[in-house]
């Protein structure tokens, strides 16, 4: 069947069209189209989301992607060109994700075809057996799965037990991952979306294997769960920073190195810590964040080669509409292709795994 995927939570507009055929366990795609348009020029001056920029942005970029996403698949003729269609829920910027929705809806009524909601955090998880292009199916994977989730909005451990079936069992209980990135690069007057400014800075550092004079806290490094705590980090930051005075160039590369060490710290030790404690055979590292090359280091050392480990495919690791394909794909077929009424569909932002 063909599906029509959107994705508007927060400053991507993205639509795609996948072919899925088969069950949970051995389905497979063909990306027909895949298109998308990032916001970052338009909310670089504002130095982060403006949720009423973004609304606007998506409105406007909607129906262009997909005139050029039917054109690209030579489907723009037909008056039914999918069988059904995605759209992302929650969470996310709630006046964002009605865009995406409502526009599903439009298109469902003209096609006359079934609506599928789809929440954005399964979407990053199930982001790993996608890619960007061509063909993919889901591999034979072995369970329990855990999988870390570091986006902007969300730093969670999730437990995975069996398809589609998901227990946080710990989370951040202040600021996301990807935020305390994002603030501690506006401290450092880097831009808009800061992780990979900060990466870059960091790793310019790493390579030299500089000796840090500078130390920040690891928050609830030993703490006996599987939360975290990014804010006071970040306070930590904001405070050495007031004390330092005016930031050269190489301190801020100092401060971001180990800021990134720090973070990074936290987020390996606590999920090596599930890992043991749940056995794990499987760990997914999704989100935004799942892109940061010493992140993707770190993780690699504590899974040994012992535990399968998937990081997501160049270009889905940020918010794209494949992964919402796939999720709508696998929950219509959990779902005996039972889809709800359009009206029941509401956006959600704070929507739970
Ligand atoms: O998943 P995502 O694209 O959007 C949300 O659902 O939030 O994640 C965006 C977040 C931003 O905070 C961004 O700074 C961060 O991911 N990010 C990174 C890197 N690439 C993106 N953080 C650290 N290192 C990176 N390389
Ligand atoms: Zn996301």
């Amino acid at each position: 069947m063909k599906i029509l995927s959107i994705e508007t939570s927060c400053d991507d507009t993205c639509i795609s069209i996948i072919e899925a055929t088969g069950g949970i366990k051995n389905a497979e795609f063909k990306i027909l189209a895949n298109c998308s348009n990032s916001q970052i020029k338009t909310h670089i001056p504002y130095g982060g989301v403006y949720p009423a920029l973004a609304k606007r942005e998506h409105i406007k970029n909607l129906p262009i992607l997909l005139e050029k996403s039917l054109k690209e698949t030579k489907l723009s003729k037909k008056h039914k060109p999918v069988n059904l269609i995605a759209v992302t829920y929650g969470p996310g910027l709630e006046m964002c994700l009605w865009e995406g929705i409502l526009f599903a809806k439009k298109l469902a009524k003209k096609w006359g075809v079934p609506v599928i909601p789809v929440n954005h955090m399964e979407g990053h998880v199930l982001s790993i057996f996608g890619k960007s292009k061509g063909k993919f199916k889901i591999p034979d994977i072995k369970f329990p799965i855990l999988s870390l989730l570091v986006s902007g909005g969300h730093t969670q451990l999730v437990l995975i037990k069996k398809w589609m079936n998901y227990k946080i069992i710990g989370e951040t209980l202040d600021d996301a991952v990807g935020e305390a990135f994002d603030k501690v690069a506006r401290m450092l007057e880097l831009p808009y979306p800061g992780g990979p400014h900060i990466s870059a800075l960091a790793e310019k550092l790493r390579i030299k294997n500089y000796e840090l004079k500078i130390k920040l806290p690891r928050p609830m490094l030993k703490s006996p769960n599987f939360n975290f705590s990014f804010a006071g980090l970040k306070t930590a930051v904001f405070y050495l920073i007031k004390k330092i005075g005016k930031l050269d160039e190489k301190t801020k590369a100092q401060i971001a190195l180990e800021f990134e060490n720090a973070a990074v710290e936290c987020l390996v030790y606590k999920t090596g810590k599930a890992m043991e404690k749940y056995k794990i055979k499987t760990l997914i590292v999704a989100g935004g964040v799942a892109g940061n090359a010493h992140l993707q280091r770190e993780i690699k050392k504590i899974t040994k080669n012992k535990v399968k480990l998937f990081f997501p495919p160049k270009g889905l690791s940020g918010d794209n509409s494949i992964m919402i394909g796939i999720a709508g794909y696998l929950n219509y077929i959990k779902n005996k292709k039972k889809t709800p009424n359009l009206s029941s569909i509401k956006a959600t932002g704070n929507l739970k795994l």
